[in-house]
């Protein structure tokens, strides 16, 4: 049974961490097309991208928030787990207590400019807190300036540093060379 946590102007609403397959099935194809888009130019198999979100779901220490619409169909989702998975970056920061890494923000294209991330950042933020983490680290390319804007002015984060990366997603696919941001906020 969904309980949704909370709901914008334009009816979109946030839904609990517990997507059942249907879900799944809609946010990795939404996931797969969104990574099609330049600058990604990347190519995933749903198939093989709703496993990876199960399997992320399945971890004991990660935070999945999908949005809907007003008809209950996921446009979007972002996930969190625990620093304590990103080993090499640890070392590179001075954190305290239970820090959250929040990785994959996505919003199907036709729901964009409605303030989904928006709501899906604070969503992210507000459950990270109930999870008891104290802080939370972002990476993110200098060329996708709405999760900068939304950290940085929405909710206080700050840069802990800036290089070049290759960069990533959770998936197996193509490596893109960019510069990244490190954010980093408490929570
Ligand atoms: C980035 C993305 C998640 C934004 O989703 P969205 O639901 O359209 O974003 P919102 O409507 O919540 O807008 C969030 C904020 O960013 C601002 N914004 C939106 N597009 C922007 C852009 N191109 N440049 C700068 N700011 C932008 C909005 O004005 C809003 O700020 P405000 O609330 O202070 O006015 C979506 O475009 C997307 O999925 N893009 C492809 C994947 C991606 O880039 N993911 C993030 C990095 S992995």
């Amino acid at each position: 049974m969904l309980r949704f946590l909370a709901e914008n102007a334009m009816s979109y609403k946030l839904g609990p961490a517990h997507p059942g397959s249907k879900e799944l099935e809609r946010l990795a194809v939404i996931y797969a097309e969104t990574f099609a888009e330049s600058p990604w130019g990347e190519r995933h198999d749903p198939r093989q991208v709703q496993k990876t979100l199960q399997h992320i779901l399945d971890m004991p220490d990660a935070i999945f928030l999908m949005a809907l619409d007003a008809d209950s169909i996921p446009v979007g989702a972002m996930v969190g787990f625990s620093m304590d998975r990103k080993p090499e970056l640890c070392a590179r920061m001075m954190l305290r207590g239970r820090v959250l890494f929040i990785d994959e923000l996505f919003v199907v294209a036709s729901a964009r400019g409605n303030g989904v991330a928006a709501m899906l950042v604070a969503g992210m933020i507000s459950s990270a807190k109930i999870h008891g983490f104290h802080q939370a680290v972002v990476s993110t390319s200098i060329h996708e300036p709405v999760v900068r804007h939304l950290f940085l002015d929405h909710h206080g984060f700050t840069v802990a540093f800036e290089e070049d990366y290759i960069g990533r997603h959770l998936l197996p696919a193509a490596v893109l060379p960019t510069r990244r941001v490190v954010l980093v906020g408490s929570l």
